[in-house]
């Protein structure tokens, strides 16, 4: 199949993975009421067309906490993201440094921290959960830190999972019928390639921060069951304020859906948020990104650095989040389709397409460099 699109991307990948695996990246919350709506709204998102404007020199660069990118856009946390592709962090942020961007670890990545930075050219990024073993973060954020990791992203819009259907039927998660590892792999009998390059080859499957906490024999529903367990529901912004004390780089909230949330972040003493429903995993039926987006950049985005994610499918979708007041974009599924599709090689071709599609929507919105794209080339009806 000839790829042009993240469409595309998602068609190879659904063809090239398991079951259990395509579903887990493709899917959201209980009725996926904002998965759907994360998409929907932000490709409703009407720019201007203006014309006659010579835009024949464009400039994508930009600076984001602190780092210069080729473009406002990084590869946001994925976990199991070594399911996809064969030591697949590796090689996904190897892409994105190759085309002058950064990639986020997530700390439920197959791949340790240790192993991404050592195969990578440059300090990479890192998301941390908030977890109830207080000693496992402060270990990760030392290690990180020595590691010259410039940005964590705290994620804290998962205190609970929210219930993934989905998960349930492939036999991600436990359900009826036959037992979760029977069906998976079944499923991966069904999907050869897959099951040579990452099934047999690709071995370690664990999640490689985890893995010192549980030994080497633990499996994928061990570490998904720690990751249950071990989640913290009872964490405060003033948690958040001593966390923050302890990392000596910059600290980003990831998951701030409400202007309110994204004032305590401000005055929690963070650099950044990034507005953000986690891709419609968690609490379904809230609002999109694309939505709550330009209130929050409003309330705080003279203080903070305010990134977005959710919904991100197309070059002409960052253009549109940054028109609604983020400074940068995450992408999520986009390129998880893209590792699953074709490894590194899928990786970098989107970036490709992702910004072939920036620079088009900058010219023909008339704008030549990032900061030029703001509210103005919002096109306003009615
Ligand atoms: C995620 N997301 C996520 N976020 C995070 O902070 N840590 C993580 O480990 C994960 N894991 C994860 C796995 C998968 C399969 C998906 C799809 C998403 C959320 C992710 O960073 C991002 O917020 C969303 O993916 C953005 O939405 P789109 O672009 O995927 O629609």
């Amino acid at each position: 199949m000839r790829i042009a699109s993240v469409a595309d991307f998602r068609e190879a990948a659904r063809r090239r993975l398991p079951r259990f695996l395509f579903d887990y990246i493709d899917g959201g919350s209980y009725g996926e009421v904002t998965l759907r709506r994360s998409v929907e709204d932000l490709a409703g998102i009407a720019l201007r067309q203006r014309v006659l404007r010579d835009v024949s020199t464009l400039d994508l660069t930009t600076e984001i906490l602190g780092q210069k990118l080729a473009m406002p856009v990084a590869l946001g946390p994925v976990g199991l993201s070594g399911m996809y592709a064969r030591r697949g962090e590796v090689q996904a942020a190897r892409a994105a440094q190759a085309a002058g961007l950064q990639f986020t670890l997530s700390t439920v990545g197959c791949c340790s921290l240790a192993e991404v930075s050592t195969g990578t050219e440059k300090p990479i990024w890192f998301q941390l959960y908030v977890t109830k073993d207080r000693g496992f973060m402060r270990d990760m954020l030392a290690q990180a830190a020595d590691l010259g990791c410039p940005v964590l992203f705290f994620t804290v819009d998962l205190p609970v999972p929210g219930a993934r259907y989905r998960d349930v039927h492939s036999g991600l998660k436990a359900g009826p019928g036959l037992p979760g590892r029977t069906r998976r792999f079944l499923q991966a009998l069904g999907k050869p390639g897959w099951a040579w390059d990452v099934g047999l080859r690709g071995r370690p499957h664990g999640l490689g921060n985890i893995a010192p906490l549980l030994g080497k024999q633990a499996g994928m529903l061990d570490f998904l069951a720690w990751s249950g367990r071990n989640f913290d529901a009872s964490l405060t912004w003033k948690d958040i304020e001593s966390i923050r004390a302890h990392w000596p780089g910059k600290f980003v909230i990831k998951g701030i859906l409400d202007p309110d949330d994204a004032r305590e972040a401000a005055a929690a003493g963070a650099d950044g948020i990034v507005v953000s429903n986690h891709g419609g995993r968690q609490l379904d039926g809230v609002l999109s990104s694309a939505r709550a987006l330009p209130a929050i950049a409003d309330a705080v985005g003279d203080r903070l650095t305010v990134l977005a994610d959710g919904g991100v499918r197309s070059g002409l979708d960052v253009a549109r989040m940054l028109a609604l007041g983020a400074k940068g974009v995450l992408l999520g599924r986009a390129w998880a389709y893209a590792l699953g599709a074709h490894g590194g090689a899928g990786v970098a071709k989107l970036l490709e397409i992702i910004e072939a599609e920036l620079r088009v929507a900058m010219a023909l919105t008339g704008v030549t460099t990032i900061p030029e794209i703001d509210g103005s080339v919002l096109a306003r009806t009615g």
